[in-house]
């Protein structure tokens, strides 16, 4: 039985493909449309997803969409009903789910010279969530909780997973949500793209939550969930202007001049970064892991299990996610490559799955699930461009004997080269998991500066990321769990951060990958011989990108080499070195 799981017209929308229980192909349509978080119908993905699997859209006998608007229907008629004001705010957003609901349209328009025989599925949105994480997890049954901004009018729900099949024991309903409190805060502190909430959790760790009483106020705290003070937002109350086709999400100011009286002067995006902001960053953060403790101990308490799987945008969360075992009787933690919306589309087509009688079988343990280019693929690209890359000074060399290409690229990283590595099947979601990554050494006090220098050209308050073997963790860090996704911060052992002080952030954690040697062979031995040299079992892994979404080919990677002050490029077996271009 093959069923396509689609994500559409939320950001980033994304394709999963599912054959007899098991995932074959899933990719957001972002990295072939090259604009981030592209939201609308995933054409890309989708013709990826059959062509990866050897099939035509004819041969799919079932569609799976995270999304059913007919769900929670009187729950939705009866708030319309005694908040008048929201009879606009719901007609604009059926315009939304209309289009939506024309998906077969889509689909003809976009496979015109293919049949659609399959039955098209409408999942509730956190129901996909849900199983998006445990469906796909090690765990046999698990506490699951979904949080988010908003999807068909819940923000949160949690419940159990247990024989394949998910349980809902509680919601947060529209207007409250804690995805939609950190996103107006976030544009508050001056980060106003779609996405941005990353960098309020890296900047949060440079300041104090002395703001917190007053967040307080702003997210109350009852029984099993929160409320939220309307009074400091507006999309309870206004149609504001949303974009959710055709390009990156784009969203109005969600505050009111009220959270300003409260916290201060909203930061423009071009002004300086003061400790108020810092503070302020914090004290969200703050807020945010009170309010998820909250649900999570009496989830633990009912569930009467150690395991929790995570999803929902807010699952992205890193830091809370790395607390879980501190703050809670959860031992185990699982959250999804694609936690946010993209994972929707493995959570729909799962839930279809069981809802058809199939059993559960397949655990996800890796990220690889994208388009992959052969060493001869990469070698026509170079022999196309070889007079460009000469003339940029780089030398080609093909190494196919793989301890030699790994031992010689771990000497060029602990020689404080940067390194642009492309292998295999590219990473689902919105994580460089060692196979469109950007490498380098993570002992180097000064290549935070240099990476941003050279190449990414961020935030300096961003902490970069390491890659360490799996076996190493309970040394370096003081939790110790699996983590191939990079969704748990934990806090590095003191006496290792001086060693590592690259991916050391300023509070001393680290939003560790563990890397396996049966997932990713290859990324494994490269560290490996990284060890060797120096021993320290990890590298730096930045997302192999600059500014656009992470790049998808060959020809994108060779691009944003040859663009940047990068030093080493490895595509499969061909290596790329610059040379003639002092190292730093
Ligand atoms: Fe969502």
């Amino acid at each position: 039985m093959l069923i396509l799981g689609i994500n559409a017209f939320h950001g980033d929308s994304a394709v999963a493909l599912v054959r007899d229980g098991q995932l074959v192909a899933a990719a957001e349509e972002e990295r072939f449309r090259r604009i981030k978080h592209w939201a609308g119908f995933p054409s890309h993905a989708l013709a990826y997803c059959l062509r990866e699997a050897g099939i035509e859209l004819k041969d799919v006998d079932h569609i799976a969409v995270n999304q059913d608007s007919r769900a929670h229907f009187f729950r939705k008629m009866f708030y319309v009903l005694t908040h008048r004001h929201s009879i606009s705010l719901f007609a604009s957003r059926s315009k939304v789910r209309k289009s939506r609901s024309a998906l077969s349209e889509y689909l003809e328009e976009s496979f015109p010279q293919s049949s659609l025989h399959a039955g098209i599925h409408h999942v509730e949105h956190h129901l996909c969530h849900m199983f998006s994480a445990y469906h796909v997890s090690p765990f046999s049954e698990a506490a699951t909780l979904s949080i988010d901004g908003f999807g068909d009018f819940s923000s949160a729900a949690w419940g159990m997973g247990k024989g394949g099949e998910v349980t809902v024991h509680g919601r947060i309903y529209f207007p409250h949500s804690l995805g939609l409190f950190y996103q107006a805060l976030t544009q508050y502190l001056g980060f106003p793209n779609y996405g941005d909430e990353y960098k309020v959790m890296g900047l949060a760790a440079f300041g104090a939550p002395t703001c917190l009483s007053q967040m307080r106020k702003v997210v109350r705290l009852h029984n099993r969930g929160f409320k939220l003070d309307l009074s400091y937002f507006r999309h309870h109350a206004e149609e504001l202007p949303t974009q959710w086709t055709d390009g990156s999400p784009r969203f109005e100011d969600l505050f009111t001049p009220a959270l300003e009286e409260v916290f201060g002067p909203r930061r423009s995006p071009s002004d300086p970064i003061e400790q108020r902001h810092r503070d302020i960053a914090c004290s969200v953060q703050a807020m945010y892991e009170e309010a998820f403790f909250h649900i999570l101990e009496p989830l633990q308490k009912e569930t009467s299990t150690s395991a929790l799987t995570l999803a929902g945008g807010c699952a992205a969360n890193s830091v809370a996610n790395g607390k879980v075992r501190r703050s809670t009787a959860f031992k185990r933690v699982y959250v999804q490559a694609a936690a946010g919306d993209a994972g929707g589309a493995i959570g729909a087509a799962f839930a279809t799955w069981q809802k058809l009688g199939g059993h559960r079988h397949f655990v996800m343990d890796h990220a690889y699930w994208g388009p992959h280019f052969s060493t001869a693929q990469v070698g026509d690209l170079l022999d196309a461009r070889r007079s460009e890359i000469g003339a940029s000074s780089c030398t080609i060399d093909l190494i196919q004997d793989e301890e030699n290409l790994c031992g010689r690229v771990a000497r060029f990283i602990a020689d404080g080269k940067v390194i642009g590595w492309l292998q295999g099947r590219m990473e689902w979601g919105p994580r460089a998991l060692g196979n469109r990554s950007i490498l380098a050494d993570p002992r180097r006090s000064d290549i935070k500066a240099l990476l941003n220098a050279k190449i990414k050209r961020r935030e300096s308050f961003r902490p970069f990321a390491p890659s360490i073997l799996d076996h190493a963790v309970g040394e370096w860090f003081e939790e110790d769990d699996a983590v191939p996704f990079m969704m748990q911060v934990f806090q590095i052992r003191a006496d290792k951060r001086a060693l590592i002080p690259a991916v050391a952030h300023v509070d001393g954690s680290g939003r560790l990958q563990t890397v396996s040697q049966q997932t990713n062979p290859r990324y494994y031995r490269l560290i490996e011989r990284f060890y060797e040299l120096t021993g320290v079992p990890m590298v730096l892994n930045t997302s192999f990108n600059e500014n656009e979404p992470i790049v998808c080919n060959p020809e994108e990677a060779l691009d944003c080499f040859l663009r940047t002050k990068m030093d080493v490029l490895v595509m499969e077996d061909y290596l790329i070195e610059r040379r003639g271009v002092p190292t730093a």
